[in-house]
């Protein structure tokens, strides 16, 4: 990139902490790829006609969120390299989406493998996509890291509601990724929010539970079905939702130093 020749430091001034985690998150996108777990492909069809009910409409809604190209959260993060001399950040939110693509491509290649297609669009979803298309960079992230954030609750769900092996290992994987995806992107938000006056941060994290408290009602009715079978209910769907956004919140509150 060729922000990199442009941004030189100079030898005297401290490299900013933004920076070095920059650099850390690229070193650890680069070096997932290499440390994919194996998914049983093999195995092939497993899932009886009940499961395919059961789970589909709701893996389907999910293989299609994780679908997205991120070109909008990209151009942020371009915009936020060349203003913040950082272009580590800007590819390693593309390792980021990859990984993301990754994660949709093993979806379908489940859902092809069981005779179930994939589906092009869904409300949830394309609310999802608004939110984040009008946005800037942290708007985009506040509103990304809510899914993220339902990704390491559901996916555990998803592994306990099923008997597939395939699938198990799907969801191996992606949870593996996903709370390193939470961490990023909440270190990025304590960055970008690390300036804000003590009204401004009440009123942006009184926003940021806001957006949370309607995704979990949002996935419940959508994907109750699979939490369910993995015998969960509501309550304690809601309780292990919010413990998980806790977790988040006390990351991006954290004073980059
Ligand atoms: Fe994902
Ligand atoms: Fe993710």
């Amino acid at each position: 990139m060729e922000l990199t020749e442009r941004c030189e430091h100079s030898t005297e001034v401290k490299t900013p902490l933004s920076e070095i985690r920059s650099r850390e998150w690229l070193d650890y996108f680069t070096r997932n790829i290499q440390h994919l777990l194996d998914v049983p492909w093999h195995l092939g069809r497993e899932l009886s006609d009940e499961d395919v009910d059961a789970i589909s409409a709701s893996v389907q809604g999910f293989q299609l969120g994780e679908s997205s190209e991120g070109k909008h959260l990209v151009r942020c993060a371009k915009m936020h390299s060349e203003t913040t001399c950082d272009p580590d950040y800007y590819d390693a939110i593309k390792l980021f989406i990859r990984e993301e693509q990754r994660h949709a491509c093993d979806l379908a290649r489940f859902l092809d493998l069981n005779g179930i297609p994939t589906v092009k669009a869904a409300w949830p979803d394309s609310v999802f996509r608004f939110l984040r298309r009008g946005a800037g960079l942290e708007l985009s992230i506040a509103v990304l890291v809510t899914a993220e954030i339902i990704a390491e609750v559901y996916y555990p769900a998803l592994q306990a509601a099923t008997n597939s092996v395939v699938l198990k290992a799907v969801c191996d994987q992606i949870i593996q990724d996903e709370t390193p995806h939470v961490q990023f992107q909440c270190e990025r938000l304590a960055i970008l929010r690390s300036r804000r006056s003590w009204l401004g941060g009440f009123m942006t994290y009184a926003a940021q539970r806001f957006l949370f408290f309607g995704t979990c009602f949002v996935v419940w009715m959508k994907h109750g079905p699979v939490f369910r079978r993995a015998g969960q209910g509501f309550r304690t769907f809601w309780k292990t939702a919010w413990e998980d956004y806790h977790v988040a919140e006390s990351i991006m509150r954290r004073t980059p130093n």
